[in-house]
């Protein structure tokens, strides 16, 4: 057992020394005087996924969000590729299409048809032609199942395919990582099979990711690493097999206990 937990120990330091593609140094952030994240130092590695677990209100999204510029942060430093990103210079724009995000909720155009929304952001924002976007679009929506409803409109489609269209439309402007959030918390069980697997398919063909979920074994059976994260600190990192069965911390051991009675 002490020998495994060395080898733990050592490949999540190999880990963590890999050349973070996107990494944060003493991070902090509040909203007002309330302290949501505490020197957050994270660093992912080219084509890691990393899973981040904790309870409501410990500041997963906030960190996502930060990491993608969507809020200021107080303090620390985020940089990606090497580059800082977190000063007055950053044009956020810019990194968005390097970093993207899906939320819960979709937040697809609603007056737009499935094409449309995946064609906007590469041919209005990078100014790609129309006919290569679109001939990438195509290829996406092929991979991802959704061919026959490019010309539908978001209402037109179930919770499933609008949010496997959301990815669609992220990854659209080449990301070098992507972030989610919680991306299967509003959709039915029946559902949340068709979103993961384009998730763990994307994981195969290497992309760099970090997934906020609460499905536990979903997180268990994508992530190289998870990282646990209570009252916005990170309070243990550790490989996926470790964290659930041996936890190196008594909160971590909590939030686990708490996921087998049923709670949240
Ligand atoms: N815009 C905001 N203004 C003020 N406080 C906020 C804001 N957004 C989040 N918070 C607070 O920051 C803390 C962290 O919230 P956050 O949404 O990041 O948690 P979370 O870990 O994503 O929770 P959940 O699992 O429920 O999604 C909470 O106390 C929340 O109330
Ligand atoms: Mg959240």
């Amino acid at each position: 057992m002490a020998k495994l937990n060395i080898k733990n120990i050592e490949r999540v330091e190999r880990l963590n020394r890999m050349e973070g593609l996107l990494e944060t140094r003493k991070l902090c952030k509040d909203y007002d005087g309330l302290e949501v994240l505490k020197n957050i130092n994270l660093s992912v590695g080219k084509q890691e996924v990393l899973v981040i677990l904790g309870p409501s209100g410990c500041g997963k999204s906030t960190l996502l969000r930060c990491l993608n510029g969507l809020e200021p942060i107080q303090g620390g430093e985020i940089f990606l590729d090497g580059k800082l990103i977190s000063d007055l210079k950053t044009n956020w724009c810019l990194i968005r299409q390097k970093i993207g995000m899906v939320f819960q909720n979709y937040e697809l155009f609603p007056h737009m048809t499935v094409l449309e929304n995946i064609m906007l952001g590469p041919v209005k924002v990078q100014k790609r032609t129309y006919e290569e976007a679109k001939q990438e679009a195509f290829k996406l929506l092929e991979r991802i199942g959704l061919v026959e409803k490019s010309r539908a409109f978001p209402r037109q489609l179930s919770g499933g395919q609008k949010q496997r269209v959301a990815i669609i439309r992220a990854l659209m402007l080449n990301p070098e990582i992507m972030l989610f959030d919680e991306i299967t918390a509003a959709l039915d069980p029946e559902m949340v099979r068709e979103v993961l697997d384009v998730i763990l398919g994307l994981a195969k063909s290497g992309m760099t990711m970090i997934i906020v979920t609460h499905e536990m074994q979903f997180a268990k059976a994508i992530a190289d690493r998870i990282v646990f994260i209570d009252h916005g600190e990170i309070v243990e990192q550790n490989e996926p097999e470790a964290f659930f069965t041996r936890p190196k911390t008594e909160r971590a051991s909590k939030f686990l206990a708490h996921f087998q009675f049923g709670g949240n």
